[in-house]
């Protein structure tokens, strides 16, 4: 099969890699000529474990190719995949310049039939939105091509995208032809074979998944932090009753640890674009506004544990932070929450020195001169008042304490993930603060 990917971002770039790993023909398209001549010579834009040796070993095999040229790309391709950004607009709605801006590109190139798949995480009814521009390039052009369009919504996870993808837990493609179902069956099957399903349903259910999965995620986490916070004040402990509700297979164990809050550039923007999408039609998700609420304040938790204990008294003090990508695995710092923690330090008087294992250029990025970066997790605590677990990367689940003791000025910790146990901290001899357990 001929597949064209639009968009070398996160989706674009392990979608065109994984199709070309299983033996297709894929040419991954992008406007960024330097994007392009990076990947080109194996440098990529974006972290992802075993991403970088896939690029590699397939570019050399001659089954995946890199182009800036959309409209040589594409011609003979099966299937193209639009896989550019949508970033939110300012009240909070996908903006969808891109993927119309793509789509009509296509109208104008395109030679044959072929499946157009969103990719993109897109509101309900952009399908319809991707049909007519291509259908009035195609009438610019007089030329009464046939073409599918579909809906293929992404649940990749940042960190582990890879193993997502070979091996998805379910794929769900929203069609409106049994020729765009036959054609979509055949990218997926080498994907199939651990026996999980390919869902196929029209294109609005489809779309509506993806803001679905997300938002429901977003939910448990809200959920749980909620009912961290209520542990605390009731002397309960918040990782027992995870393990009691966890249990019950209709809550499941996953996706229930409490936290300080959820980032990433997708559940603080899909809960968002849902919400806005709800209100554009005249109905109100009480549920999710109230997800977003309890988020934002739970990005706080951890400062306001460190004001309560200093009562206050902060200013001059330095906070060494354990990690600040948004989660594990990855470089990604948007909405991180370790950026509210710093914010609120900073604006205190405090001064942060921070570690992260592959974080720490994005971070420099984004905040420049205004923390000290450590050269390792150690080096991050010499003089510290307290230690900060911000992000649950494995190598900080178990240091030395002994280590830790002899480097910091006073042995505390503030654990924003929970990694430690609550006894363990306390017999060697630190003042533990964790998610949703009574100090
Ligand atoms: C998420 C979804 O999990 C993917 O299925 C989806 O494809 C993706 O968004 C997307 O829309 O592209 P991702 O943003 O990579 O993936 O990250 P997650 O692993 O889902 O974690 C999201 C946030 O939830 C992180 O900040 C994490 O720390 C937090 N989290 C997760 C918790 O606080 N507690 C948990 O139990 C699990």
């Amino acid at each position: 099969m001929k597949i064209a990917v639009i968009g070398t971002g996160y989706v674009g770039l392990v979608t065109g890699t994984c199709l070309a790993e299983v033996g297709m023909e894929v040419t991954c398209i992008d406007i960024d000529q330097r994007k392009i001549d990076n990947l080109k010579l194996g440098i990529l834009p974006i972290y992802e474990p075993g991403l970088e040796e896939m690029v590699v070993r397939n570019t050399s095999k001659n089954r995946l190719y890199f182009s800036t040229d959309l409209a040589e790309s594409i011609k003979g391709a099966d299937v193209a995949f639009i896989a550019v950004g949508t970033p939110p607009d300012g009240d909070g709605s996908a903006d969808l310049k891109h993927v119309i801006a793509v789509a009509r590109a296509i109208g104008r190139s395109m030679n044959n039939y072929m499946v157009i798949v969103t990719k993109s995480t897109v509101p309900v009814g952009t399908a319809r939105k991707v049909r007519a521009a291509i259908e009035e390039e195609l009438q610019i052009r007089e030329m009464p091509f046939d073409f599918d369009v579909a809906s293929n919504p992404e649940f990749l996870k940042e960190g582990a995208a890879i193993d997502d993808f070979l091996k998805p837990d379910r794929i769900v493609v929203g069609i409106e032809s049994e020729r765009a179902e036959e054609i979509m069956q055949r990218v997926y099957k080498p994907f199939l074979l651990n026996g999980h399903p390919i869902i196929f349903m029209d294109i609005p259910s489809a779309e509506m998944t993806k803001y679905a999965a997300n938002s429901m995620l977003a939910t448990k986490i809200s959920f749980m932090n909620d009912i961290a916070n209520l542990c605390e004040i009731m002397g309960a402990d918040v990782n027992m009753v995870r393990k009691g509700i966890g249990s019950d297979a209709r809550i499941g164990n996953k996706f229930i640890y409490p936290g300080i809050g959820y980032g990433g550039s997708c559940f603080p923007k899909d809960v968002k674009a849902l919400i806005k999408t709800a209100c554009d039609n005249g109905y109100e998700m009480k549920i999710l506004k109230s997800v977003e609420a309890v988020n934002e304040n739970q990005k706080n938790v951890l400062f306001n544990k460190v004001y309560k204990h200093f009562q206050g008294d902060i200013a001059g003090k330095t906070f060494a932070l354990w990690g600040l990508s948004f989660k594990p695995k990855t470089d990604d710092m948007r909405e991180a929450p370790s950026l509210t923690i710093i914010d609120r330090l900073l604006e205190a008087g405090c001064h942060v020195k921070a570690y992260d294992p592959v974080a720490m250029k994005e971070a420099h990025h984004i905040l420049g001169d205004k923390i000290t970066y450590a050269n390792d997790q150690y080096d991050a605590l010499i003089d510290a008042d307290a230690l900060l677990i911000v992000t649950e990367w494995p190598e900080f689940r178990s240091p030395n304490f002994n280590v830790l003791s002899k480097l910091m000025k006073d042995r505390i910790i503030f654990d924003g993930r929970n990694i430690y146990d609550i006894k363990q901290m306390q017999e060697a001899g630190f003042t533990y603060y964790g998610i949703g357990v009574k100090p």
